[in-house]
């Protein structure tokens, strides 16, 4: 473990995630899901030393990369989780502890028999919802149009989130895969969405409200 120090160990029966020593009450908790390289991670992190973050992701090499990084560049309010996201959001993380989600170019499956690979999912915005504070947001980029009419079908459905504000990072912060896409010329597709305390009220499901930001 010395090679590798921010790295949070979990033990596999799966008690949740002691944050304590990192969270006071008010400081912001992120989680940046599949962070990837840790291109936003990192940078996002160096320009809010206040706020706390968790990057996460289920390829082990790239957390050791972030982790070297992180410690190069002296970064002091990040840590690491090694595990699928399914089971970070679904069962590691305490019951509203999280303030903001990050999850910047999920996989998009494209194939129809892969669809059920997808991160979101309706079980996956119960652990969404259990574990952001009330008013907790969920910020999510794609360039993947139909996976983000499906998020955003999924979400409209769902009375315990609301529509927010787009997230835009600043170009410091864009993900490695942002700039990638960027670099093509492709369309990104931005949608953000709050955890309600209490479940909107009315019988219809709202109307989805698609917040696509061309980048083009
Ligand atoms: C398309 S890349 C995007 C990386 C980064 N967010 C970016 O925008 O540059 C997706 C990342 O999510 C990770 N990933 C995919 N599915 C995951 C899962 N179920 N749990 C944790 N990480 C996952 C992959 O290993 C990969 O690093």
């Amino acid at each position: 473990m010395e090679q590798f120090p921010l790295l949070l160990p979990f033990d596999r029966t799966l008690h949740t995630l002691d944050l304590s020593a990192f969270t006071e009450p008010r400081r912001t908790v992120c989680v940046d899901l599949g962070c990837g390289k840790g291109r936003f991670l990192l940078n996002h992190a160096a320009r809010h030393p206040d706020e706390f973050l968790i990057g996460a992701d289920r390829l082990i090499h790239r957390l050791a990369k972030i982790d070297a990084k992180a410690r190069k560049m002296g970064i002091q309010n990040v840590r690491l989780v090694h595990a699928d996201a399914g089971l970070l959001v679904g069962c590691l993380l305490p019951d509203r502890s999280v303030d903001v989600f990050f999850v910047f170019f999920p996989d998009p499956w494209p194939k129809r028999r892969h669809h059920k690979r997808r991160l979101f999912s309706p079980p996956m915005l119960d652990a969404f919802h259990r574990t952001l504070k009330p008013c907790g947001t969920i910020h999510i980029a794609t360039d993947h149009a139909d996976y983000h009419k499906v998020i955003l079908t999924l979400f409209s459905a769902d009375r315990r989130f609301a529509p927010a504000p787009p997230c835009e990072p600043p170009d410091e912060e864009k993900t490695d895969f942002e700039l990638i896409f960027l670099a093509k010329g492709k369309r990104i597709y931005r949608c953000s969405f709050a955890s309600l305390a209490e479940p909107a009220s009315g019988n219809e499901s709202r109307p989805a409200t698609a917040n696509p930001v061309s980048m083009a």
